[in-house]
């Protein structure tokens, strides 16, 4: 038999105590796992843009919601030079004043075309309000996506970018059609420059607002060379 020996218990054999060290190290495994994921998940969070592009939220709707005062829908549909014959399309109808007040004033059937499915219910609520269901047709549809070649005159209040994006539609236009356009170029004002521009003093506002009118085919700058 051999003699009892004279050292001390280590802590992990003293009577009573519990093995932890595997269950530390463990633990601390775990620890340092979660770690490193907060850190990855954190980068990746961060990696994200801070927010969606506006066509994710907006659908399309590519201009907002801004009227035309009536002095100016006024002054564009005077410098469109309307006559009975003529179709106009109102590019981004809104609630549907250019295309009624033409249809009013000159008795010419028109379309106002918007995506935005509230404005379209208010222009077709509007037409018959005005009576001029006859004459005027208010689609819900992308302006990108119309065929304005049956269209004599265009009428429209829309963002640079938007105006400039259309112009392969423009183009399909018949000769000696007209487009007329709020405040706005087709793209940058001197990108195509205007036959005429004409301005229109808001005085309650202390505002000059424009209207361009451009006769078809549009005068294209020509190709940059490289
Ligand atoms: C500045 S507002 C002009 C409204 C009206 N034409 C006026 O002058 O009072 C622009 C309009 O374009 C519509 N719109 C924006 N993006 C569009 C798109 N891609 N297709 C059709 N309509 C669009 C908007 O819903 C809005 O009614």
């Amino acid at each position: 038999m051999d003699a009892p020996s004279t050292e001390q218990p280590t802590a992990n054999e003293r009577p009573g105590h519990r093995r932890t060290g595997p269950l530390v190290i463990g633990g601390a495994v775990i620890v340092c796992v979660a770690i490193i994921a907060t850190v990855v998940i954190y980068q990746r969070v961060d990696a994200l843009p801070t927010s969606q592009p506006v066509d994710e939220f907006r659908r399309g709707l590519n201009a907002p919601f801004i009227t035309t005062a009536d002095a100016i829908v006024d002054k564009m549909v005077e410098v469109a030079e309307l006559t009975p014959d003529d179709v106009v399309y109102d590019l981004g109808c809104g609630d549907g004043r250019l295309v009624i007040t033409a249809a009013l004033k000159h008795g010419c059937h028109g379309v106002g075309i918007d995506i935005d499915p509230e404005r379209v219910a208010e222009a077709k609520a509007n037409v018959k309000l005005h009576g001029v269901e006859d004459l005027v047709e208010i689609r819900e549809q992308d302006v990108f996506t119309v065929d304005v070649s049956q269209a004599d005159v265009i009428l429209m209040y829309l963002l640079p970018w938007m105006t400039k994006r259309l112009i392969p539609q423009f183009q399909e236009m018949a000769p000696g059609s007209r487009i007329i356009s709020h405040d706005f170029g087709i793209g940058d004002i001197k990108y195509i420059e205007p036959d005429s521009t004409q301005q229109v003093l808001l005085e309650e506002e202390n505002e000059t607002h424009l209207v361009h009118r451009w006769d078809t085919p549009l005068k294209l700058p020509p190709p940059k060379s490289e």
